[in-house]
């Protein structure tokens, strides 16, 4: 039925499951779904040429606005925490307080550094950024269709932003739920808005969006695309669910995850750069 489904980088525990939903979905048509979307290291790569690729937060750590010392800061987080975010062996309630704890400090540090709004668009151009292999025809067919496509990032969102505008991908579907920047009168980050939205708490953060779900109500079928388990609350808001299609992005840690990613999300794309898969899913879905 898709071709794309047979790449080595896709593995299933219920290929058949998998199919039906596809079948429904493609009967329901893309006037019946909508699209929900991780931004770090799901929507943008994981790696390039071996290197890293950074992720929201690691645009702004690494760039000009951020003092030397502040950066061994935030590294300094990340090397305590990011283990603990992918840690197979903990559950996600004992995760839960260290993830408040990282983004609190790292917001924090954030808000130390006096950042200034009118710096940002040049920060993100002179980042790293990569999004997907496949990424331009993900969102343009998406915005042909008149699919919505919601980005649901844990990372920066004025960052997130800048970056799908960059790339002129912020078309008039596309919302994101984020942790924005308040900036004062002169521009300067004072504060972040909002409820803090952290890895493992999507589902309240959804829930809290309840009137763009209403919007939908009429779009049964869901395109979930994730990296981290907890990703796969973002769907928790979707009223009248049909079919929720979850895609999980494998990227590190492969072996030691694989097997709880492939008991919840239904398709696993293992060290997959690409965004292949959903637009073949897309493709067929229209
Ligand atoms: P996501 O929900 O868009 O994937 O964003 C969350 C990612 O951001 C998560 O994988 C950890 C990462 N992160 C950093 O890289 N640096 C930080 O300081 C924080 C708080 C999170
Ligand atoms: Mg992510």
């Amino acid at each position: 039925m898709i071709p794309e489904l047979s790449k080595p980088s896709v593995i299933m525990r219920d290929r058949q499951r998998v199919e039906e939903m596809i079948q429904s979905m493609h009967r329901a048509g893309p006037g019946g779904l909508q699209v929900i979307s991780d931004f770090d290291m799901t929507l943008t790569r994981f790696a390039y040429n071996g290197q890293r690729c950074p992720t929201s937060h690691n645009i702004l750590d690494n760039s000009k606005l951020i003092s030397e010392d502040c950066k061994k800061s935030l590294k300094e987080l990340l090397n305590k925490y990011y283990p603990i975010e992918i840690d197979s062996s903990r559950t996600v309630e004992e995760k839960l307080p260290h993830m408040v704890e990282w983004w609190t400090k790292a917001h924090n540090l954030l808000i130390q550094q006096k950042i200034r709004k009118d710096l940002l668009a040049q920060v993100v151009q002179e980042s790293e950024a990569m999004l997907r292999d496949g990424y331009k025809e993900f969102f343009d067919h998406l915005r042909d269709l008149n699919v919505p496509l919601l980005i649901f990032s844990a990372g920066l969102g004025d960052v997130v932003e800048e970056v799908v505008r960059q790339k002129g991908l912020f078309h008039s579907n596309v919302r994101v739920f984020s942790n924005y920047m308040d900036f004062d009168e002169n521009g300067i980050l004072r504060a972040f808005k909002g409820q803090l939205i952290h890895t493992y708490n999507k589902r309240e953060g959804a829930l809290l969006n309840e009137a763009h779900f209403h919007e939908l109500k009429d779009r049964h079928n869901v395109l979930l695309l994730g990296d981290s388990l907890g990703d796969l609350t973002m769907a928790d808001g979707v009223q009248n669910v049909e079919n929720v299609l979850k895609i999980g992005y494998l990227n590190d840690k492969v072996e030691e995850r694989k097997e709880s990613y492939l008991a919840s999300y239904d398709i696993v794309l293992e060290r997959d750069e690409t965004m292949d898969l959903a637009n073949a899913i897309l493709r067929h879905v229209s």
